[in-house]
Protein backbone atom coordinates (compact mmCIF):
# COMPACT_ATOMS: atom_id res chain seq x y z
CA UNK A 1 0.00 0.00 0.00
CA UNK A 2 1.44 3.80 -0.70
CA UNK A 3 0.15 6.82 -0.46
CA UNK A 4 0.09 9.34 -3.31
CA UNK A 5 1.56 12.87 -2.64
CA UNK A 6 0.97 15.84 -3.87
CA UNK A 7 3.22 14.98 -6.78
CA UNK A 8 1.65 11.93 -7.48
CA UNK A 9 4.84 9.65 -6.37
CA UNK A 10 3.65 6.59 -4.21
CA UNK A 11 5.17 7.46 -0.98
CA UNK A 12 6.43 4.25 0.30
CA UNK A 13 4.79 3.44 3.60
CA UNK A 14 5.63 0.88 6.74
CA UNK A 15 2.88 -1.26 4.66
CA UNK A 16 4.85 -0.84 1.44
CA UNK A 17 8.13 -2.32 3.35
CA UNK A 18 5.75 -4.86 5.20
CA UNK A 19 4.58 -6.21 1.56
CA UNK A 20 7.70 -5.87 -0.42
CA UNK A 21 8.86 -8.79 3.11
CA UNK A 22 5.92 -10.97 1.88
CA UNK A 23 6.46 -10.66 -1.69
CA UNK A 24 10.26 -11.21 -1.54
CA UNK A 25 11.36 -7.76 -3.09
CA UNK A 26 14.72 -6.80 -1.59
CA UNK A 27 14.85 -3.11 0.10
CA UNK A 28 17.04 -0.18 -0.46
CA UNK A 29 18.30 1.97 2.25
CA UNK A 30 20.61 4.48 2.54
CA UNK A 31 21.32 7.15 4.26
CA UNK A 32 21.47 11.06 4.17
CA UNK A 33 21.21 13.95 6.28
CA UNK A 34 20.53 17.12 4.10
CA UNK A 35 18.20 18.56 1.25
CA UNK A 36 20.40 18.39 -1.94
CA UNK A 37 21.42 14.83 -1.40
CA UNK A 38 18.44 13.47 -0.01
CA UNK A 39 16.49 15.14 -3.33
CA UNK A 40 19.21 12.80 -5.23
CA UNK A 41 18.95 9.56 -3.26
CA UNK A 42 14.90 9.87 -3.06
CA UNK A 43 15.41 10.23 -7.43
CA UNK A 44 17.61 7.18 -7.85
CA UNK A 45 14.90 5.22 -6.14
CA UNK A 46 15.70 3.39 -2.66
CA UNK A 47 12.56 2.95 -0.52
CA UNK A 48 13.74 4.09 2.97
CA UNK A 49 16.38 6.96 3.91
CA UNK A 50 17.77 6.69 6.78
CA UNK A 51 18.64 10.02 8.77
CA UNK A 52 21.48 8.40 10.74
CA UNK A 53 23.29 9.64 13.76
CA UNK A 54 26.60 8.86 11.67
CA UNK A 55 26.25 12.16 10.64
CA UNK A 56 27.72 12.81 13.60
CA UNK A 57 30.97 11.60 11.93
CA UNK A 58 30.41 12.04 7.92
CA UNK A 59 28.51 15.63 8.53
CA UNK A 60 30.38 17.28 11.88
CA UNK A 61 33.74 14.90 11.90
CA UNK A 62 33.33 13.73 15.30
CA UNK A 63 34.75 10.39 15.99
CA UNK A 64 31.45 8.53 17.30
CA UNK A 65 27.91 9.19 17.40
CA UNK A 66 27.36 9.98 21.26
CA UNK A 67 27.74 13.80 20.56
CA UNK A 68 24.42 13.66 18.53
CA UNK A 69 21.74 15.65 20.18
CA UNK A 70 17.43 15.45 19.50
CA UNK A 71 17.80 19.44 18.19
CA UNK A 72 20.84 18.31 16.31
CA UNK A 73 18.44 14.80 14.08
CA UNK A 74 15.73 17.31 13.94
CA UNK A 75 17.80 19.96 12.02
CA UNK A 76 19.20 17.01 9.68
CA UNK A 77 15.55 15.29 10.04
CA UNK A 78 14.07 18.35 8.52
CA UNK A 79 16.17 18.90 5.52
CA UNK A 80 15.99 15.36 4.44
CA UNK A 81 12.34 15.55 4.54
CA UNK A 82 12.21 18.67 2.85
CA UNK A 83 13.53 17.22 -0.57
CA UNK A 84 11.93 13.56 -0.08
CA UNK A 85 8.53 12.80 -2.24
CA UNK A 86 9.02 8.78 -1.93
CA UNK A 87 11.11 7.15 -0.05
CA UNK A 88 9.85 6.17 4.13
CA UNK A 89 12.27 8.02 5.95
CA UNK A 90 13.72 6.90 9.04
CA UNK A 91 15.28 9.16 11.45
CA UNK A 92 17.68 7.78 14.29
CA UNK A 93 17.51 8.82 18.27
CA UNK A 94 20.44 10.02 19.66
CA UNK A 95 22.18 8.71 22.21
CA UNK A 96 21.14 9.86 25.36
CA UNK A 97 17.18 10.46 24.07
CA UNK A 98 16.28 7.15 24.90
CA UNK A 99 18.16 4.58 26.95
CA UNK A 100 16.79 5.27 30.51
CA UNK A 101 13.38 6.89 31.06
CA UNK A 102 10.80 6.13 28.33
CA UNK A 103 8.72 8.97 29.31
CA UNK A 104 11.80 11.41 28.05
CA UNK A 105 11.60 8.72 25.33
CA UNK A 106 8.46 9.48 24.29
CA UNK A 107 8.96 12.91 24.70
CA UNK A 108 11.76 12.42 22.25
CA UNK A 109 10.51 10.67 19.72
CA UNK A 110 7.51 12.81 19.52
CA UNK A 111 9.45 15.67 18.92
CA UNK A 112 11.53 14.04 15.96
CA UNK A 113 8.07 13.04 14.50
CA UNK A 114 6.33 16.44 14.67
CA UNK A 115 9.55 18.67 13.86
CA UNK A 116 10.94 17.14 11.09
CA UNK A 117 7.57 15.13 9.20
CA UNK A 118 9.34 11.59 9.00
CA UNK A 119 7.99 8.66 8.69
CA UNK A 120 9.67 6.47 11.67
CA UNK A 121 12.49 6.40 14.21
CA UNK A 122 14.98 4.09 15.01
CA UNK A 123 16.26 3.13 18.20
CA UNK A 124 19.23 0.80 19.38
CA UNK A 125 19.20 -2.23 21.36
CA UNK A 126 17.53 -4.93 22.69
CA UNK A 127 15.85 -5.86 25.91
CA UNK A 128 16.90 -2.88 27.67
CA UNK A 129 15.13 -0.65 26.05
CA UNK A 130 11.70 -2.22 25.83
CA UNK A 131 10.18 0.23 27.88
CA UNK A 132 11.04 2.69 25.69
CA UNK A 133 9.91 0.66 22.50
CA UNK A 134 6.78 0.08 23.82
CA UNK A 135 5.80 3.69 25.12
CA UNK A 136 6.60 5.18 21.15
CA UNK A 137 4.92 2.43 19.90
CA UNK A 138 1.28 3.18 22.01
CA UNK A 139 2.06 6.44 20.26
CA UNK A 140 1.53 5.40 16.98
CA UNK A 141 5.10 5.90 16.06
CA UNK A 142 6.75 3.24 13.55
CA UNK A 143 10.11 1.44 14.81
CA UNK A 144 12.89 0.27 13.07
CA UNK A 145 14.90 -1.66 15.82
CA UNK A 146 19.02 -1.88 15.53
CA UNK A 147 20.94 -5.10 16.99
CA UNK A 148 24.28 -6.65 16.37
CA UNK A 149 26.83 -4.02 16.00
CA UNK A 150 25.08 -0.65 17.50
CA UNK A 151 27.90 2.25 17.61
CA UNK A 152 26.27 4.17 20.52
CA UNK A 153 27.82 1.88 22.84
CA UNK A 154 31.12 1.80 21.23
CA UNK A 155 32.14 2.28 24.91
CA UNK A 156 30.69 -0.68 26.48
CA UNK A 157 32.09 -3.30 22.97
CA UNK A 158 35.56 -0.94 22.98
CA UNK A 159 36.06 -1.75 19.17
CA UNK A 160 33.84 -1.67 15.82
CA UNK A 161 34.62 -5.80 15.61
CA UNK A 162 32.11 -7.60 14.41
CA UNK A 163 29.37 -8.81 16.89
CA UNK A 164 27.76 -11.99 17.70
CA UNK A 165 30.79 -14.56 16.70
CA UNK A 166 30.41 -16.51 20.26
CA UNK A 167 27.03 -18.39 20.60
CA UNK A 168 25.67 -16.74 24.10
CA UNK A 169 25.68 -13.40 22.35
CA UNK A 170 24.12 -14.57 19.24
CA UNK A 171 21.53 -16.70 20.90
CA UNK A 172 20.49 -13.30 22.94
CA UNK A 173 20.42 -10.99 19.24
CA UNK A 174 17.89 -14.03 18.21
CA UNK A 175 15.97 -13.11 21.54
CA UNK A 176 16.22 -9.32 21.12
CA UNK A 177 14.99 -9.97 17.53
CA UNK A 178 12.21 -11.46 18.72
CA UNK A 179 11.32 -9.13 21.04
CA UNK A 180 11.63 -6.45 19.11
CA UNK A 181 8.80 -8.16 16.97
CA UNK A 182 6.59 -9.33 19.38
CA UNK A 183 6.83 -5.77 20.60
CA UNK A 184 5.59 -4.38 17.48
CA UNK A 185 8.61 -3.00 15.17
CA UNK A 186 8.38 -2.92 11.82
CA UNK A 187 11.93 -3.43 10.78
CA UNK A 188 15.24 -4.49 12.44
CA UNK A 189 18.47 -3.48 11.09
CA UNK A 190 21.31 -5.73 11.71
CA UNK A 191 24.81 -4.18 12.01
CA UNK A 192 28.19 -6.01 11.30
CA UNK A 193 27.17 -10.27 12.42
CA UNK A 194 27.70 -13.27 10.98
CA UNK A 195 26.11 -13.98 7.69
CA UNK A 196 24.85 -17.44 8.62
CA UNK A 197 22.92 -15.51 11.90
CA UNK A 198 21.76 -12.15 9.97
CA UNK A 199 20.05 -15.25 7.61
CA UNK A 200 18.46 -17.24 10.45
CA UNK A 201 17.44 -13.82 11.97
CA UNK A 202 15.52 -12.76 8.56
CA UNK A 203 14.19 -16.32 8.44
CA UNK A 204 12.95 -16.67 11.68
CA UNK A 205 10.97 -12.94 11.80
CA UNK A 206 7.94 -12.02 9.85
CA UNK A 207 9.29 -7.85 10.07
CA UNK A 208 12.05 -6.66 7.87
CA UNK A 209 15.41 -7.37 8.22
CA UNK A 210 18.09 -4.85 6.95
CA UNK A 211 21.69 -5.48 7.29
CA UNK A 212 24.68 -3.36 7.00
CA UNK A 213 27.66 -5.87 7.28
CA UNK A 214 25.13 -8.57 7.67
CA UNK A 215 25.74 -10.68 4.44
CA UNK A 216 23.29 -11.08 1.76
CA UNK A 217 20.49 -13.34 3.15
CA UNK A 218 18.88 -9.86 4.80
CA UNK A 219 15.47 -8.74 3.40
CA UNK A 220 17.51 -5.53 2.34
CA UNK A 221 20.79 -3.39 2.45
CA UNK A 222 21.67 -0.13 4.04
CA UNK A 223 24.78 1.46 3.60
CA UNK A 224 26.32 5.23 4.59
CA UNK A 225 25.75 7.46 1.82
CA UNK A 226 29.07 9.50 2.09
CA UNK A 227 30.96 5.87 1.94
CA UNK A 228 29.12 4.28 -0.84
CA UNK A 229 29.82 7.41 -3.28
CA UNK A 230 33.61 6.97 -2.53
CA UNK A 231 33.36 10.88 -0.17
CA UNK A 232 35.17 8.70 2.84
CA UNK A 233 38.61 6.99 1.08
CA UNK A 234 39.69 6.43 4.59
CA UNK A 235 37.05 3.91 5.56
CA UNK A 236 37.87 0.48 3.95
CA UNK A 237 35.25 -1.92 5.72
CA UNK A 238 35.22 -5.25 4.42
CA UNK A 239 31.31 -5.00 4.14
CA UNK A 240 31.37 -1.47 1.90
CA UNK A 241 31.08 -1.58 -1.71
CA UNK A 242 31.81 2.04 -3.50
CA UNK A 243 29.59 2.61 -6.47
CA UNK A 244 31.32 6.03 -7.25
CA UNK A 245 34.28 8.14 -7.05
CA UNK A 246 32.64 11.54 -5.91
CA UNK A 247 35.29 12.57 -3.43
CA UNK A 248 37.96 12.80 -6.25
CA UNK A 249 35.66 14.44 -8.92
CA UNK A 250 34.58 17.56 -6.51
CA UNK A 251 38.60 17.85 -5.65
CA UNK A 252 39.30 17.56 -9.36
CA UNK A 253 36.42 20.28 -9.80
CA UNK A 254 37.57 22.45 -7.25
CA UNK A 255 40.96 22.45 -8.69
CA UNK A 256 40.08 23.11 -12.17
CA UNK A 257 38.00 26.29 -10.40
CA UNK A 258 40.95 27.40 -8.53
CA UNK A 259 43.00 27.59 -11.48
CA UNK A 260 40.54 28.97 -13.34
CA UNK A 261 40.19 32.19 -11.20
CA UNK A 262 43.58 32.34 -10.52
CA UNK A 263 44.31 32.56 -14.36
CA UNK A 264 40.78 34.86 -14.59
CA UNK A 265 39.88 32.25 -17.27
CA UNK A 266 36.93 32.17 -14.98
CA UNK A 267 34.50 34.04 -15.74
CA UNK A 268 34.39 34.34 -19.19
CA UNK A 269 32.71 37.58 -21.31
CA UNK A 270 29.75 34.62 -22.02
CA UNK A 271 29.80 34.13 -17.91
CA UNK A 272 29.56 38.18 -17.56
CA UNK A 273 26.40 40.62 -17.63
O1 LIG B 1 23.65 5.91 11.79
C1 LIG B 1 23.69 5.13 10.81
O2 LIG B 1 24.08 5.50 9.68
C2 LIG B 1 23.23 3.77 11.00
C3 LIG B 1 23.48 2.80 9.87
C4 LIG B 1 24.90 2.41 9.85
C5 LIG B 1 22.58 1.62 9.96
O3 LIG B 1 22.71 3.44 12.02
Amino acid sequence: MSTNTTDNVKKVTTATIRKMKAEGEKVAMITAYDYTMATLVDAGGVDMILVGDSASNVMVGNATTLPMTVDQMIYHGRCVTNGVKRALVVIDMPFGSYQGNPQVALASAIRIMKETGADAVKLEGGAEIAESVKLILSAGIPIVAHLGLTPQSINKFGSYAVRAKEEAEAERLLSDAHLMEDLGCFALVLEKIPAALAKRVTAELGITVIGIGAGPDTDGQVLVLQDMLGMNPGFKPKFLRVYASVGDDITRAIAAYTADVKSAAFPSPEESY
